[in-house]
């Protein structure tokens, strides 16, 4: 049950030696791309990197976070706001069978497709998406009893100034100019498993009922 995944899933740090098997890593890649998106647009690429180098250098941009060093495989999830371009948007409309009229509708509707608004609509909308589909590939971690955690705090063009690092990495993974490095999902057996212990704002301090502030109570 999802609920299950949902109390139980916690960021996992540290690994046994035990590798995660490519049906698996196959498997939580599935649950990610299963996630909703805005219009369907599906703005994401992932990398699967299992070389130690690799995720040597990929430990390195993440500030030498030790997970993503020592993870069995890392998932690197990719913002690609190439998915906005017409064609690409288009095509995936298309097969989800949207008609020509309805393509173009969309397609020139500031309201639904936001790269019309520019360059930092379309990248808070495409991380937005990135959001959905990360989540869901945790729970399938879980569900399948592999540790992971997600690792945002990663050297990209939104958050760093080190351009040589970044074009590294960038060359490294094969990304365009337009394909960031949104953040890296590391996957391994827990080392010392443990239950996990959730520390969460009060359901009060987060829900109101009507108007922020009121308490929502179930009558
Ligand atoms: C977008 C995002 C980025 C994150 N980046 C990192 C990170 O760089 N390094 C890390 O150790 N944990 C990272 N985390 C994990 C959070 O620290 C963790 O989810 C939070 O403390 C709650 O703990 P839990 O996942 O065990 O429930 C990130 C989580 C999210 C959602």
């Amino acid at each position: 049950m999802v609920l299950n995944a949902i109390i139980n899933r916690k960021s996992v740090r540290s690994y046994s030696e035990k590798p995660v098997s490519d049906g698996d890593i196959k498997s939580i890649l599935e649950a990610g791309i299963m996630a909703p998106s805005w219009v369907n647009v599906q703005p994401w690429q992932f990398i699967v990197v299992k070389n130690q180098e690799h995720k040597d250098i990929l430990s390195k941009a993440a500030g030498g976070q030790k997970q993503v060093s020592s993870a069995s495989a890392l998932i690197c999830c990719v913002a690609d706001m190439t998915a906005w371009e017409a064609d690409k948007f288009s095509k995936v409309m298309e097969k989800q069978g949207r008609d020509s009229q309805t393509r173009e509708y969309i397609l020139a509707s500031k309201m639904l497709n936001p790269s019309l608004l520019g360059e930092y609509e379309t990248l808070l909308r495409t991380v937005e998406q990135m959001s959905y589909s990360i989540g869901y590939m945790t729970l399938r971690a879980e569900e399948l009893g592999i540790g992971c955690c997600i690792v945002g705090a990663v050297s990209n063009e939104l958050t760093s100034k080190e351009e040589g690092s970044i074009r590294s990495v960038k060359e490294m993974l094969g990304l365009g100019e337009k394909q960031i490095l949104h953040s890296i999902l590391a996957l391994g057996y827990e080392k010392a498993p443990s239950a996990a212990l959730k520390s969460r704002k009060n359901f009060d301090e987060v829900v109101s009922f009507e108007k922020i502030g009121n308490k929502f109570q179930v009558v």
